[in-house]
């Protein structure tokens, strides 16, 4: 929207859900800062040029609300955070202080949703609502995600001490909202995941040609993986593109050199696109991972989500809004239960 349009429409209401401008970036940092202190999970909301390159090369799609001064006081962004650009995740979700519950957060939402429904190169919307207060999920909830799974001990509590301190790390309910389906997609379900992937399919309305998973791992080639160390969050995140021979390995050495560096989690983002998905699954259960979500689209093809902590995993404080998200922590932690704790 032009500047002129953007005066005029401030002129007539209170606030105004505005595609970014420039000038919007100079006073972002400000609005995380109030929130977060200097912990955002992203150091880059605390530069504004970073703001205008993300805006203009896609890997962000920033709304923001604007008070009647035409200074943000609100933003959420369509973030390019999943390893295939054809699934957004809507992230980066502030509002200030001094303009809550006005209806801002649907509004940002609802904007951003009819963005990426113009966009037809997105295929879906993750969303990671904090599971520290039940508005944000509620918020999505009523935008048509559907719960999916959890990143346990997530946001480090370092955080969150200005917006809600707590003794732990808070967990994030991810939600998913198909944008459109792909049928003709082949999917390998893990047996000890797959009652609960095929009523989270059904939840989502998608439909996937479901293929037996029954190599064992040593008949896998060699497998195509990356591991991201990400500091700001205690964590680091295993994308395995193709399940190799060597996962066990791999996997084995990537928890060391977590737990060396002092990470408190380890996420491992498995594709299902292998026959030798269940006998991975197993492996790495054994290896003390367990249940985290499922991921449509993630990796283009669909991926589960496992994750393992490094020592306990802290399930304190996690407050749910829907009796689906609840169910499906129970099944989290009756999983985490089952796999050893390797310190
Ligand atoms: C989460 C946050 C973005 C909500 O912004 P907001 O503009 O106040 O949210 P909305 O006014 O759109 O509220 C959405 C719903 O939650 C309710 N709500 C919002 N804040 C609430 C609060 N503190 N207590 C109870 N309910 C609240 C609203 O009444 C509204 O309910 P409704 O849908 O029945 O009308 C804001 O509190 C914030 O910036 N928090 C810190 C950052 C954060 O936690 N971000 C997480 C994004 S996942």
């Amino acid at each position: 929207m032009a500047i002129d349009q953007r005066q005029q429409v401030r002129e007539q209401t209170q606030h105004l859900i505005a595609k970014f401008a420039t000038g919007d970036a100079q006073h972002l940092p400000s609005l995380f800062r109030s929130i977060y202190g200097d912990h955002y999970l992203s150091a880059e909301v605390y530069r504004p040029e970073a703001f205008i390159s993300a805006n203009a090369n896609g890997t962000c799609n920033s709304l923001v609300a604007l008070d009647r001064c035409g200074l943000p006081i609100g933003h959420l962004g369509i973030l390019r955070s999943a390893p295939h650009a054809g699934v957004r995740e809507l992230g980066q979700g502030v509002v200030d202080l001094n303009h809550r519950t006005q209806g801002l957060l649907g509004q940002l939402i609802d904007a951003c949703i009819s963005e990426a429904d113009r966009d037809p190169g997105c295929h879906g919307l993750f969303g990671a609502a904090l599971t520290n207060h039940v508005f944000s999920q509620r918020a999505l909830w009523k935008a048509e995600f559907v719960d999916v799974g959890f990143e346990i001990g997530f946001v480090p509590a370092r955080m969150m001490q200005i917006e809600a301190p707590g003794a732990g790390p808070t967990a994030t309910v991810l939600q998913y909202r198909a944008m459109d389906d792909a049928p003709s997609k082949v999917c390998y379900l893990p047996s000890a995941y797959s009652d609960l992937a095929l009523a989270l399919y059904e939840q989502m309305r998608l439909t996937r040609v479901y293929a037996t998973s029954d190599q064992p791992l040593d008949l896998a080639g060699p497998g195509q993986m990356e591991v991201i160390d990400l500091p700001r969050f205690d964590l680091v995140r295993i994308n395995v593109w193709r399940i190799g021979n060597d996962l066990t390995a791999y996997i084995g050495r990537a928890v060391a050199e977590a737990r060396r560096k002092g990470r408190t989690m380890v996420q491992l983002a498995l594709s299902l696109n292998s026959p030798c998905t269940d006998a991975a699954v197993e492996a790495m259960r054994a290896a003390g991972f367990w249940f985290g979500a499922l991921l449509p689209r993630w990796m283009d093809d669909d991926a589960l989500l496992l994750q393992r902590a490094i020592g306990r995993p802290w399930f304190g404080d996690i407050e749910l809004y829907t009796n689906d998200a609840k169910a499906l922590l129970r099944f989290v932690q009756e999983d985490a239960a089952r796999q050893p704790v390797l310190l």
